[in-house]
């Protein structure tokens, strides 16, 4: 794990470096039929930072993935396919459940099994599988549920937010 990885708010000014962490991450995903073009994606991710709250990690001042959340919903984790393995994703999951009220929930496609595995082995349990005709890519996917354990306050990460 990458001892310098900070997690931090998104800045405004970095809407094209998130979305092309994001187009990056699903690029990666074979499965994933490519409905958009870079610039719809872009505008897409423009639109998200009006309406969720995002969080970013960054290793050595560059950004390589981010959590998007609104409420208790955890609407878009990626991490750069550069970066994946290095911890980036599970200190941003981390912070995301320290913020949280003690619930989020998200939707996974059925075919992401490291994102399934990624979830499943930091709490997540399943709460509905779908046949994805509910879902613009038309393809099955899992809403997630994780919930502070019982007893079990969530510890608060370092100040600065270097893990
Ligand atoms: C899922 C994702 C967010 C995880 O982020 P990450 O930064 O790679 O995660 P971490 O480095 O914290 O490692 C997580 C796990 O993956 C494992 N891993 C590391 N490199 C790996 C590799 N090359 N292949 C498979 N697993 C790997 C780690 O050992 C770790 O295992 P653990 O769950 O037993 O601890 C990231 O892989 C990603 O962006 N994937 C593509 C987009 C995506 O699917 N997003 C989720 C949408 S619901």
């Amino acid at each position: 794990m990458d001892a310098k990885i900070s997690i931090r708010p998104v800045q405004p000014h970095e809407t094209v470096v998130v979305a092309a962490i994001f187009s990056a991450a699903r690029e990666q995903l074979r499965f994933l039929p490519r409905l958009h073009s870079p610039d719809e994606e872009r505008e897409f991710i423009s639109a998200c930072f009006r309406t969720e709250q995002i969080l970013v990690a960054a290793t050595g001042g560059t950004v390589c993935g981010f959590a998007a959340c609104h409420g208790d919903w955890l609407n878009h984790l990626y991490v750069h396919p550069d970066k994946q393995g290095q911890g980036c994703g599970d200190l941003l999951l981390a912070r995301c459940k320290v913020v949280s009220q003690g619930i989020l929930q998200l939707w996974c496609f059925a075919s992401n099994r490291r994102a399934r595995q990624f979830y499943e082995r930091r709490g997540f349990t399943i709460a509905e599988l779908t046949d994805g005709s509910r879902n613009e890519e038309r393809l099955p996917d899992i809403r997630y549920v994780w919930r502070t354990p019982p007893g079990g306050a969530m510890t608060s990460p370092p100040a600065s937010g270097t893990a």
